[in-house]
């Protein structure tokens, strides 16, 4: 289980500042898939990356397992995973090399490293071209290969920062497919994406974020009952038109961060 609790996070862009994420609290159980959801800019990949400990929460913390995470704090690292598109691939390894050195840098057995790189190239179809210098990869191919790197330490919760950016239908199929397989093995999952169709169908709670905060949370069936709408897309669509009119938090320039 992992828990967010009032998480803020405030920048200064060119002197003005922003806040990024603000107040921001929920918790992910094992077995779940919780969709943290919002329109670009919203602070969706800021909340990862503080969870992920890559980023100094101004206030608030995150518990992992019952344990307080500080920033840069290494033993929580290992019980995370994140897939980022940011994050990339070695150009200049094979994609079986990248794996095995990622394995190695969380201390994974070789032989443990071999058998998960072999049950995530089957899972994730990487075996045509797993000795190809990743520099060669197609957009789709890189993905998962982002996606298997996030798992070679078989980390317990898993951050997923719009896995599916980039992929076509069947790629896309893919990657839910084996979020619906981490669920069942009892990871928590925490999945930021613009794929609301998706959404819908592999994630079993949602969080709308919106400027920074939480605006609404639930399961599908509470969501429908408070927004009398039957999909996602139409109460984010509803919801985004209504907030419109209304404007950022403005933080008294005493108070800001210089992080950018
Ligand atoms: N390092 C940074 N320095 C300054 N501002 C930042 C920084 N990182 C993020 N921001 C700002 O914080 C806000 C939230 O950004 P964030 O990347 O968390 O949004 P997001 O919800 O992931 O959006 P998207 O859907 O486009 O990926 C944005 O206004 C962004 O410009
Ligand atoms: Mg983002």
């Amino acid at each position: 289980m992992i828990s967010a609790e009032n998480l803020t996070k405030q920048f200064n862009v060119r002197g003005v500042p922003l806040v990024a994420v603000n107040n921001l609290s929920f918790r992910v159980s094992n077995g779940e898939v919780y969709g943290l959801l919002g329109p670009n800019g919203a602070g969706k990949t800021t909340t990862l990356r503080m969870i992920m400990g890559l980023l100094e929460p101004d206030s608030g913390y995150v518990e992992i397992g019952g344990v307080r995470s500080t920033h840069k704090s290494t033993d929580i690292r290992g019980q995370l995973g994140l897939i980022s598109t940011n994050d990339g691939v070695y150009p200049w390894l094979s994609v079986r090399e990248m794996l095995m050195y990622f394995a190695d840098l969380y201390a994974v057995d070789q032989s443990l490293a071999r058998e998960r790189l072999e049950e995530l190239a089957n899972l994730l179809d990487l075996g045509g071209f797993i000795d190809q210098r990743c520099s060669t990869l197609s957009t789709g191919q890189k993905q998962r290969v982002t996606l298997a790197r996030g798992l070679m330490h078989d980390p317990p919760v898993m951050l997923l920062d719009e896995p599916t950016r980039g992929l076509d239908v069947v790629g896309s199929q893919a990657i839910f497919r084996f979020i619906d397989l981490l669920k069942l093995r009892g990871k928590v999952v925490l999945l930021s994406t613009h794929r609301l169709d998706e959404a819908e169908r592999v994630c079993d709670r949602f969080g709308l974020l919106h400027r920074g905060s939480l605006q609404f949370e639930g399961t599908l069936c509470e969501l429908q009952q408070a927004t009398g709408k039957k999909h996602l897309v139409d109460m984010f669509i509803a919801f985004i038109n209504a907030s419109e009119n209304s404007h950022p938090v403005a933080i008294p320039s005493n108070e800001q961060s210089t992080e950018a």
